[in-house]
């Protein structure tokens, strides 16, 4: 049976309201295989200090509530292993590119704020069946798929940590942001493409985009938010150009899966591994 081991975690420790600077506090974790970094902030808290700060809620990658640098890294404490990325030392720190609530506790309000005003819902011209609906909103297996990876985003923030143009633009839209006004521009059901194109083609939108891809080598999720942000450029080329795909999001009647095969994997990262 295995015995485990002893590691030093840093954690970053700064209330905005009390303290004067931000300082690096300092634990020793006894820790076994198959304990998460969430795991060891709670044995940390539990044990030996219960100041320290830190968000969780699912604790099974679904909520993106624990968000944080994991040895510089942007990720998810309930999904990371602390052995799978520490032996000796593990280093704590909230995500940045965001406002500091405390300790390891970013202000994910604003980021919620920016994606809300992409309107990320269906919307559809013909308000009397949204309102009266006579049928369901039937997709076929393959309008599913053009957008279902990017419907997978658990809005964590850690694309939005991990962006150097987020670093340098403060009112850049951010990758979580621009996946959804994907997300939604490509779901054959609505129709709203051209409300969300106007705004994410202004300034500080998609085309501040340097195509760094770290948004998408950190996503815990596999969402690509890189790969989102290329197809949407592309398509608002192509319309500017006036070769734009024209959407139209009229009721289609119940798909055939009889032969359909679907795919389990997602689709390919833009971003090699
Ligand atoms: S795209 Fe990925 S990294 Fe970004 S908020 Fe969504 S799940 Fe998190
Ligand atoms: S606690 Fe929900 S994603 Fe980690």
């Amino acid at each position: 049976m295995e015995k485990g081991t002893n590691i030093t975690v840093f954690i970053r420790r700064f209330d905005p309201e009390k303290d004067p600077a931000p300082r690096q506090q300092q634990y020793t974790l006894h820790v076994e295989r198959g304990m998460t970094v969430l795991d060891g902030l709670h044995m940390i808290k539990q044990t030996q200090d219960p100041s320290v700060g830190f968000r969780f809620s699912c604790r099974m990658g679904v909520c993106g509530s624990c968000g944080m640098m994991i040895n510089g890294v942007p990720g998810l404490s309930c999904n990371t292993q602390i052995l799978d990325v520490a032996t000796t030392a593990l280093t704590l720190a909230p995500l940045p590119n965001f406002n500091l609530i405390r300790d390891l506790v970013p202000d994910l309000v604003p980021m919620f704020g920016v994606i809300k005003g992409l309107q990320p819902y269906i919307q559809r011209n013909d308000v009397e069946e949204m309102e009266n609906p006579t049928m369901e909103y039937f997709q076929t297996p393959h309008q599913l798929e053009e957008y279902l990876q990017f419907s997978y985003c658990i809005k964590c923030g850690s694309c939005m940590a991990a962006c150097p143009t987020m670093a340098t633009d403060k009112e850049y839209l951010g990758p979580a942001p621009l996946t959804q006004a994907y997300r939604y521009n490509t779901d054959s059901r609505d129709d709203a493409g051209d409300a969300r194109r106007d705004l994410v083609a202004a300034s500080h939108g998609i085309f501040n985009c340097h195509y760094a891809g770290e948004c998408s080598n950190v996503c815990p999720k596999g969402v690509d938010p890189a790969r989102a942000i290329q197809l949407m450029k592309k398509d608002l080329v192509l319309r500017y150009f006036g070769l734009g795909k024209h959407k139209c999001a009229h009721l289609c009647k119940k798909p055939d899966r009889s032969t359909y095969k679907p795919k389990i994997e997602a689709a390919p990262f833009t971003i090699g591994q």
